[in-house]
């Protein structure tokens, strides 16, 4: 049974990639901030042909990472997927362009708090269950960034600290990328595309079962060729 371990799984794409892992048949390792709440997580459990654990984890304390690490004890993962994430601006934002470019008025304390949970906190997950991939059969680490990430795709100005959390995930798994693929370890980032979720808001493009569809295809097509290179949920590459 392939197996999976998956943060921010309660709600919105991380739900949905519960579900269709699940529905495939495989090992989910569900990670939230609050278990007792995520009737949705639980009730997914109960469909599928698959086995779900849901874990506590708040992806910015680094001992509960640990606790899950060490509830794995060790055991195979194929794939580590980073999906927990924060906004500025939710439900809309550079996309609907509703964004005040004016630096003065920008809420730096959020800027920071969006560099610890979108890109500091992913990379170390990465690292506190790296053994655990290194032993798994598909050997995956996924980093779900953004299109907004894309310095060379950037349309306005607003959103620092997400553009810039999500280009400094992008970098950061660049450079783990050339670490790990001397030991057969593959690091991507994708982006999922504008996707109607509590963050993406009512007027994105895209529905949750199809961007998630959309990456599972792109994860599932992964080999050490495509590894450090940054993917949209399409199949496309994205330029940094
Ligand atoms: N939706 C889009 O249009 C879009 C576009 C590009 C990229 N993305 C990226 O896709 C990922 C998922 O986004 P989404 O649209 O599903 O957002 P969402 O609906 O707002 O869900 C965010 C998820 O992340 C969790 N989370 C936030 N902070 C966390 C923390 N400190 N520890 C653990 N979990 C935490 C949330 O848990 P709680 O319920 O506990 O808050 C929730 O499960 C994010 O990385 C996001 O940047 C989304």
């Amino acid at each position: 049974m392939p197996s999976i371990l998956i943060t921010g799984a309660n709600r919105g794409l991380g739900l949905e990639f519960c579900r269709q892992y699940l529905a495939e048949g495989w090992l989910v390792h569900a990670c939230c901030r609050n278990p007792a709440n995520a009737n949705e997580l639980i009730a997914a459990g109960a469909t599928g042909t698959g086995q779900l654990h849901i874990h506590v984890m708040d992806v910015g304390e680094p001992e509960q990472v640990e606790a899950v690490a060490h509830a794995l004890d060790g055991g195979p993962l194929d794939v580590l997927l980073n999906n927990a994430g924060i906004a500025d601006g939710y439900g809309h934002g550079a996309y609907e362009k509703k964004d005040d470019p004016d630096i003065r008025n920008y809420d730096f304390d959020l800027w920071a708090e969006l560099l610890r949970i979108n890109t500091i906190a992913p990379t170390q997950v990465a690292g506190a269950f790296l053994n655990n991939i290194k032993v798994g059969d598909q050997k995956k680490i996924v980093n779900i960034s953004s299109g907004l990430g894309s310095i060379t795709n950037l349309s306005g100005a607003g959103k620092y600290g997400y553009c810039s959390s999500k280009a400094a995930l992008n970098m950061a798994t660049r450079g783990l990328s050339e670490w790990l693929k001397p030991q057969g370890v593959i690091i991507v980032p994708i982006a999922p595309g504008w996707t109607r979720t509590e963050m993406g808001g009512p007027n994105a493009m895209n529905s949750v079962e199809d961007a998630v569809t959309g990456v599972r295809e792109v994860i599932a097509s992964l080999t050490l060729e495509h590894t450090g290179r940054a993917w949209d949920f399409d199949g496309t590459e994205l330029p940094w």
